[in-house]
């Protein structure tokens, strides 16, 4: 077996603990975190399927009363993070953070359920899990949109998983920094300082959160009182996947939502709306500050993975993600090398990310064969050069972050068992 391969392996199962997985060994990320665990269910899939439906299950089972997955579910109280539990304060009979994170668990569980050709009969072994996402799903609906625009907002940059994404910058360079914050950041003493978010986005985060708490995290009132509330592509591309990958299991259990299936089609007719065919330019909508965002990021091309049911947008898309990587070596900056806001090296500002490429891949692959080909190629290599590493430089492949990062070794074993 090759040697990358068997290392993928070992990573995950080194950061494994009981029924759950770390997003990485060292001592970064203590807890589980929602989209990490959906990624690294997929990557266990590959080589043991009982470790990914557990993966899945213990996920889910920090699922709290009104439907929400949180992105943080803190197993084990472990206080060597910031914000830590007892600042969250809130979850179930788990200890959660009050926000979420992108709903890619249906898209992946369908993944799984598709490959392994399960019978009607084997499937509805897992129909609990499938309703579970379902409530999940009419979550975001309900207090994520509860004027029906049919647009979907986060209410925390950490609801997005690129944290300290240029997407933010206009939004959050209105939130007031709370005059009495109190909180010690642990991660730039564990990664480089250069290579993580600058104080003052934490400083922000905290606001928020510490707002967010205020309200006692009532998803009633979050939507119209939270200190920032964002329209992303990225997210809601990502949403409008797991809503027909939902539809798609649904089916199979033999049940059906029309109320979901009438969202399916708002959601895409207002998607395609924050893309300008002329100028090939994505647009975010501020609904906090009432304005629009323009940012060339690789998250706007999820769009891609949402499938939609229109072959002239795609095809320009194509061409627009590939006029957006025509001058890198390593693939895909997750911020375009050429916009002001980019950074090589600091998190979500410019670096290679495998869940990006992975997802795009997905979206490209029943549309443009060659292009997927070479894209996972290009991350096969990549990380078989530089290991598994939470991101990389686009210019020189340099690995930075986190090292033994469990999506990327699942990802890589996705990308390297799994040839369409
Ligand atoms: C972090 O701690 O940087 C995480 O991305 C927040 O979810």
């Amino acid at each position: 077996m090759n040697s990358t391969i068997k290392f993928a392996k070992k990573t995950l199962i080194n950061n494994r603990r009981s029924n759950y997985t770390l997003p990485t060994n060292t001592k970064l990320y203590p807890a589980q975190w929602n989209w990490d665990s959906a990624f690294i269910a997929l990557g266990y899939s590959n080589f043991n399927l009982d470790y990914s439906f557990k993966e899945i299950e213990t996920l889910i089972s920090g699922q709290w009363d009104d439907g929400m997955i949180p992105h943080i579910l803190f197993h084990i109280k472990d206080l060597n993070y910031t914000p830590n539990y007892k600042a969250w304060n809130c979850g179930g009979k788990i200890s959660s953070s009050g926000i979420t994170q992108p709903p890619i668990l249906a898209s992946i569980l369908r993944i799984i359920i598709e490959r392994q050709k399960f019978s009607k009969k084997k499937v509805k072994k897992y129909q609990t899990l499938i309703l579970k996402i379902k409530k999940y799903l009419k979550w975001f609906i309900r207090y994520r949109d509860p004027k029906r625009t049919g647009l979907i907002s986060i209410l925390h940059p950490w609801e997005s998983g690129y944290d300290n994404s240029p997407l933010w910058d206009k939004p959050m360079s209105k939130v007031k920094i709370d005059s009495k914050l109190n909180y010690k950041r642990k991660d730039n003493k564990i990664v480089k300082k250069s290579q993580r978010p600058l104080k003052i986005d934490y400083d922000r985060y905290v606001t928020i959160k510490n707002h967010l708490r205020q309200l006692n995290y009532d998803p009633k009132k979050l939507y119209f009182k939270s200190k920032f509330n964002v329209v992303d592509v990225g997210f809601n591309s990502l949403f409008l996947k797991a809503l027909k990958d939902l539809d798609f299991l649904l089916k199979f259990i033999g049940k059906k939502s029309s109320f979901l299936k009438k969202y399916i089609l708002l959601n895409e007719s207002k998607l395609v709306k924050l893309y300008n065919s002329k100028k090939m330019k994505f647009k975010n909508k501020d609904l906090k500050n009432n304005t629009s965002v323009e940012i060339p990021s690789i998250t706007n091309f999820f769009m891609l993975f949402a499938d939609l049911n229109n072959n002239l947008i795609n095809r320009e898309l194509i061409k627009s993600l590939k006029k957006y990587s025509k001058n890198e070596k390593y693939f895909f900056p997750s911020i375009s090398s050429k916009h002001k806001s980019f950074e090589e090296k600091r998190y979500w500002r410019g670096p290679v990310w495998v869940n990006c490429n992975w997802i795009i891949y997905q979206g490209l692959k029943n549309k443009d064969k060659k292009f997927a080909e070479i894209i996972r190629k290009k991350t096969i290599n990549l990380v078989e050069k530089k290991k598994f590493r939470e991101y990389y430089s686009c210019k020189s492949g340099l690995g930075m972050g986190a090292k033994n990062f469990s999506w990327t070794a699942a990802l890589y074993l996705d990308f390297k068992l799994n040839r369409s």
